[in-house]
C-alpha cells in the first residue's frame, strides 16, 4: 500500500547544553508526533560549526545529542536519526539556492543579527548562510511541516519563500512546508530574565535549566526564578512574565492545561510555586539523563542508529537533488 503519512522534519544544533526550552519548543513534541508523520530528526551539526567549536567536544555533543534524542523516547525505530554531515545533499542543494536566495534577505535575518552581535570576532558566511542551509534540510525531504520554536519561525518563512521562488521559476519541485508551533510552550523564557527566550548560551547560567542540570540545580534555578512584587499566580504572559513562564513550565512538564495548573496554585506563594516547578522539572528529567547515559555507553548500537540514519536520509535527499539538478540544467550522465 502507498505511503500517505506527511513528511515532518526538524533538527537540533549539537552545541553547548540543551536546555528545557530546546525539549519543551521542539524535542518532547517529537515524540508526540512520531506516529503520525514519516519523521527525519537530524543533529545539524553543519550548522554548529557557524560558531566556532571545539573538534573533540562536537563529537562528544553528537553522541550525547543522539543519545538524548532517544532517551526523550524517540524511536530510531520509526524515525531517520542521522547526522546532517553524513548527507553531502545538504551542503550541495544549499549552495543551489544559495542563488535563489538574496544577500538582503540574509543581512535582515533577527538570528544573524544577534549572533553577529555576540560574535563580533568571527561574522563568517556561515553565520550568514545558515537560514539557507536550515531551507536545503527541510527542502530536501519535502517535509509537509516543521516542529520548531517560535524563534525559528523566520527561518521557516524563508525556507517557504525559497520554495515557492524556485517552483515559480522552474516546475513544481519542492513542498512548501508549514511551521508547526505549540499552543503551550513554543517560547521559554530565561528564568532571570523573563522577556528573553531561554537559551543554551544564556550570559546568566541560572536563567537556563540545563537537561543534564542535577536536581538540586534543577531546584535551586527555579528557586531563584525572577517573578514580580505582585502574588497572584495568574497566566497573563503580558503582565507577569515570569510567574507566567514557570506556569508554562509546569503545565507542559506535568500534561495538565493551564486552566487546571492556574487552578491547582490558587492561594498558594511564589515560594510554593517555584518549588513545584523545580520538582517537577528534576523529576521528569532524572530517568531521561539516566537513559541517555546509559546509551552513551553503546557507542556501538549508536554507531548503528546514525548508520541506518545516513542510508535512509541519502536515499530520500537524492531523490529530490536529482530533480534539482536536472531542472537547473545540471549535464547528467
Ligand atoms: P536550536 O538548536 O537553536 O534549537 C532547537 C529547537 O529548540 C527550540 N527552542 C526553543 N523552544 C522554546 N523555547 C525556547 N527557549 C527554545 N530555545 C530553542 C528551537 O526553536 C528549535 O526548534 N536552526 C535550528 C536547527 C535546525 C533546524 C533545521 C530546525 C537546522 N536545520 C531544519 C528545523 C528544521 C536551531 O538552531 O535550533
Amino acid at each position: 500500500m502507498e505511503n500517505v503519512k506527511k513528511v515532518l522534519y526538524s533538527a537540533v544544533q549539537p552545541t553547548n547544553n540543551l536546555t528545557i526550552g530546546n525539549y519543551i519548543g521542539a524535542i518532547s513534541n517529537w515524540k508526540k508526533l512520531q506516529d503520525d508523520y514519516d519523521c527525519f530528526f537530524a543533529i545539524a551539526n553543519m550548522h554548529a560549526i557557524t560558531v566556532r567549536q571545539n573538534p573533540a567536544e562536537l563529537r562528544q555533543r553528537t553522541l550525547s545529542l543522539l543519545a538524548l534524542y532517544i532517551a526523550c523516547g524517540i524511536d530510531p525505530e520509526k524515525c531517520v536519526l542521522y547526522l546532517q554531515s553524513h548527507v553531502s545533499a545538504h551542503a550541495e542543494l544549499c549552495w543551489v539556492l544559495n542563488t535563489f536566495t538574496y544577500v538582503g534577505e540574509m543581512e535582515r535575518m533577527t538570528q544573524f543579527k544577534d549572533k553577529s552581535a555576540r560574535h563580533t570576532e568571527n561574522i563568517n558566511m556561515g553565520l550568514m548562510d545558515y537560514p539557507v542551509l536550515m531551507a536545503a534540510d527541510i527542502l530536501l525531504y519535502q517535509a509537509d511541516c516543521v516542529p520548531v520554536g517560535l524563534d525559528q519561525r523566520q527561518h521557516v518563512e524563508i525556507a517557504r519563500d525559497i520554495a515557492q521562488r524556485f517552483n515559480n521559476i522552474y516546475s513544481p519541485t519542492f513542498k512548501v512546508p508549514e511551521a508547526l508551533y505549540m499552543k503551550t510552550g513554543a517560547k521559554i523564557n530565561d528564568l532571570q530574565n523573563p522577556e528573553k527566550k531561554m537559551s543554551k548560551s544564556a550570559e546568566n547560567p541560572n536563567g537556563a535549566v540545563f537537561l543534564s542540570d542535577d536536581r538540586d540545580v534543577v531546584i535551586r534555578k527555579f528557586k531563584r526564578a525572577v517573578t514580580d512584587s505582585d502574588s497572584l499566580i495568574k497566566y497573563d504572559p503580558e503582565t507577569k512574565p515570569g510567574v507566567s513562564n514557570l506556569l508554562t513550565v509546569y503545565s507542559v512538564f506535568s500534561q495538565k492545561s493551564m486552566a487546571e495548573t492556574e487552578r491547582e496554585f490558587e492561594g498558594k506563594g511564589y515560594g510554593d510555586l517555584k518549588l513545584a516547578v523545580g520538582e517537577l522539572v528534576a523529576d521528569k528529567l532524572a530517568p531521561i539523563q539516566s537513559e541517555q547515559a546509559r546509551l552513551l555507553s553503546d557507542k556501538t548500537y549508536l554507531d548503528e542508529v546514525l548508520k541506518r540514519g545516513a542510508l535512509l536520509a541519502n536515499k530520500a535527499a537524492s531523490r529530490t537533488l536529482g530533480k534539482v539538478y536536472k531542472k537547473i540544467g545540471f549535464y547528467q550522465l
